[in-house]
């Protein structure tokens, strides 16, 4: 089954520890590359990084903007750079909006858009030495209809958007956007 494509890529997954960013770290460490499993859950980061055959955890909490600028120094230095940059953190909250308090939507965008332009700036000189790459998760295709979850599906196509425009910039080193459904292969 291993194909090896990413033979050698240095990768760091947020929201490793579960979900999609496990799959995504396990996909990329069964194609060869070096994987840091980043999440706010260390233990659980820890043990998926153990299973895999070059990965390491490192703790980290997406709402922090300093935790994100330290996992991405410390990331980086462990892997010996950087080619590949996966934003997959990420809570799941929702009601209407009469019921949506503020601090949820506070701790929404922090942990879900915030992080994404933390991680993304702190990444940047990294991935424009190796030409690498931010991997943008995609929305669910259920939230081009409209549901009552204003803040969820604000935030889905808003990190969409941010994962878009990172990229971005007049420098031609600037690192390209590769959509998450490209990697997982359901495109
Ligand atoms: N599951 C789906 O069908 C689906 C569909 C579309 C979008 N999403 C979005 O994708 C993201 C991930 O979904 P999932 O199903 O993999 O969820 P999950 O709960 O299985 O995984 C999320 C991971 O992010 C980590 N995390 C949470 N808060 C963090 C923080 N403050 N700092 C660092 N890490 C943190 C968690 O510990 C966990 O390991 C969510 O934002 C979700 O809204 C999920």
């Amino acid at each position: 089954m291993t194909q090896q494509r990413f033979k050698a890529k240095r990768v760091i997954v947020t929201g490793a520890a579960s979900g999609i960013g496990e799959a995504t770290a396990r996909l990329f460490a069964a194609n060869g590359a070096a994987v840091v499993c980043a999440d706010v859950n260390v233990a659980a980061a820890r043990n998926v990084a153990g299973s895999l055959a070059h990965a390491h955890a490192v703790e980290f909490d997406a709402a922090d903007a300093a935790s994100c600028k330290t996992m991405i120094a410390t990331a980086s230095q462990r892997l010996g750079g950087l080619d590949v940059l996966c934003n997959i953190a990420g809570i799941m909250d929702w009601d209407p909006l009469p019921q949506f308090t503020e601090a949820r939507w506070d701790r929404m965008l922090a942990i879900n858009l915030s992080s994404v332009f933390h991680t993304s700036r702190y990444a940047m000189p990294h991935l424009m030495k190796s030409k690498g790459n931010i991997v943008v998760r995609v929305p669910n295709p259920t939230t081009s209809t409209l549901r009552p979850w204003p803040a969820y599906d604000m935030k889905e196509r808003a990190t969409m958007e941010l994962g878009a425009t990172c990229t971005v910039t007049h420098d031609p080193r600037s690192p390209r956007r590769i959509l998450l459904r490209r990697i997982l292969g359901n495109s």
